[in-house]
């Protein structure tokens, strides 16, 4: 597929514009009318891609005249971002949807939408059909630029509206965006992914792998730093396949390279990397980018060699190992963090010994752990799986305790040690006043001056437990700091 096709064009965007000035005028009207500007409320589960639609969307909302409430009762509009990686997350959307049939008898105008992942599968969608009557508005991902069109005609017509057509996806860029993080900013630089690994959901309902041109990204990056974002985090399923099927000429590392110069004090980081993808050149970016934080999260999910390949992984435990030690000679101080399941179809107790074996040799700083969900759908949900819930339990619980141990270690060997931080909000949790982050993601309880929030600091570490860090602030920094 060319560029133009997976790109929405100006005309697209611009109709976008055109609905959003609709709803912004009778939005208008109503609050001249009872003196009240229509509320929305936005509820997001999932991982920080939804994190970053959910801006979008609140970016639209505040662009139609809407303002934002917490209060279910009182929203004009609810929109629930809806994830479907796991059944526990799927279960949580679906009591949470259930309640809302209070809210609704209480403020029968109110209009209920569902969005996210969750709502581009098919059987959900029927199920919210059928079952959920309540809801109006229903589509998934792919339509996610088109909301306002969705929004204006709801209104407009009433009735219930399903846009949840499949497809391969396409880029929408210049859609608005709230963001309410600050200092901390997410941008999405692609979208999708291409690797089906056996036992997930993702690629069914974000669609293929879309890079969003090197451009806009740079410039995004550019306007949230002069307005004092500090921390930059790129988003993708995998950001090491950035740029493929673009034709632009430039890869991850080289997008990292030309964001790290754009002047300005502040942090690059990524979210995720797939380790068949990972490669030299990206961890020689992250050791020349001073603006690069020295921070890999790369999943490698199982340890054992048969596991991984009907995993559908594409590396060995062998290469796993491997690349750790590329980026760790390439990336001094470097931090690593890993995603892995438990309880994988077929995995055998012994097969699970593997996975412990790469704790042990690679010593995460911090490890996400999840037991196996069988997604419908998905290859695994069809592979039998003899192994007992009690002993998936037990192999979890014995990953656990070994994390622990190392994180614990890995962690209390800061004390003694002055990082630069930068101070990200308020705690409340004398005479820990503050929290922070390393370089390298790690989270410090800190003491110190609160006008210092938003900014980079020298933190020294005094104490440290299995989670985070503990420390006091030292001095500001400039913005020509050391460090
Ligand atoms: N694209 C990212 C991961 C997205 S999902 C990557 O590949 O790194 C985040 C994590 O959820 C995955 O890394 C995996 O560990 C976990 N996960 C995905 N599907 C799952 C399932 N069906 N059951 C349990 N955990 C799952
Ligand atoms: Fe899912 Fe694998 Fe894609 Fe990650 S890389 S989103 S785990 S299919
Ligand atoms: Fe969930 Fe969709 Fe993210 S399934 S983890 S919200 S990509």
């Amino acid at each position: 597929m060319g560029e133009r096709a997976k790109t929405v064009s100006a005309e697209e965007m611009g109709r976008q514009r055109e609905f959003m000035e609709l709803v912004r005028a009778e939005n208008e009207l109503l609050r001249k009318e009872n003196g009240r500007q229509p509320s929305a409320l936005v509820e997001t589960y999932g991982c920080q891609q939804n994190e970053a639609d959910s801006e979008q969307i609140r970016g639209m909302l505040r662009q139609m005249g809407y303002r934002f409430t917490d209060s279910q009762r009182e929203a004009d509009l609810i929109v629930m971002n809806t994830c479907a990686v796991r059944a526990h997350a799927e279960q949580r959307v679906l009591g949470n949807v259930g309640a809302l049939t209070h809210a609704k008898r209480s403020n029968p105008d109110q209009i209920i939408c569902l969005c996210g992942c969750m709502m581009q599968e098919g059987h959900m969608a029927e199920k919210m059909k059928r079952s959920f009557r309540h809801v109006d508005l229903v589509f998934g991902p792919h339509a996610l630029w088109r909301f306002p069109e969705l929004l204006q005609r709801r209104r407009a017509a009433g009735g219930r509206i399903f846009d949840v057509e499949d497809g391969p996806g396409r880029v929408a860029e210049g859609l608005p965006v709230y963001r309410q993080g600050k200092p901390k900013a997410f941008v999405s630089i692609m979208q999708g992914c291409n690797n089906f690994c056996s036992y997930c959901i993702v690629p069914y309902v974000r669609g293929r792998e879309r890079s969003r041109m090197p451009e806009p990204i740079l410039r995004e990056v550019e306007m949230l730093v002069s307005e004092g974002y500090k921390e930059i985090t790129l988003l993708g399923q995998n950001v090491n396949s950035y740029g493929k099927d673009i034709g632009a000429g430039v890869d991850f590392a080289g997008l990292l390279r030309r964001l790290n110069e754009l002047p300005g004090e502040f942090l690059i980081r990524f979210m995720t990397s797939h380790p068949k993808d990972a490669s030299l050149r990206l961890f020689q970016a992250m050791g020349d980018c001073a603006k690069v934080a020295p921070h890999l999260h790369l999943p490698f999910q199982a340890g054992n060699d048969r596991v991984l390949k009907a995993m559908n992984r594409g590396y060995t435990k062998a290469d796993y190992l491997d690349l750790v030690r590329e980026a760790r000679e390439a990336v001094p101080g470097l931090v690593l963090t890993s995603d892995v399941i438990v309880g994988f179809p077929g995995e055998t107790s012994r097969e699970f010994e593997d996975t412990l074996d790469v704790l042990r040799e690679v010593r995460f700083d911090a490890l996400f752990t999840f037991l196996y969900s069988p997604r419908e759908g998905t290859p695994a949900a069809k592979l039998p799986d003899p192994l007992s819930r009690a002993e998936k339990q037990e192999n979890f619980d014995r990953l656990l305790n070994l994390q622990n141990e190392i994180s614990a270690r890995r962690h209390h060997a800061y004390v003694g040690r002055t990082l630069r931080v930068l101070v990200d909000g308020e705690s409340g949790n004398e005479p820990y006043n503050l929290s922070a982050r390393t370089a390298g993601g790690r989270l410090v309880h800190l003491s110190g001056d609160s006008r210092r929030i938003g900014s980079f600091v020298l933190a020294e570490i005094t104490d440290a437990s299995t989670w985070a860090l503990f420390g006091a602030m030292k001095e500001s920094l400039h913005e020509n700091g050391v460090l």
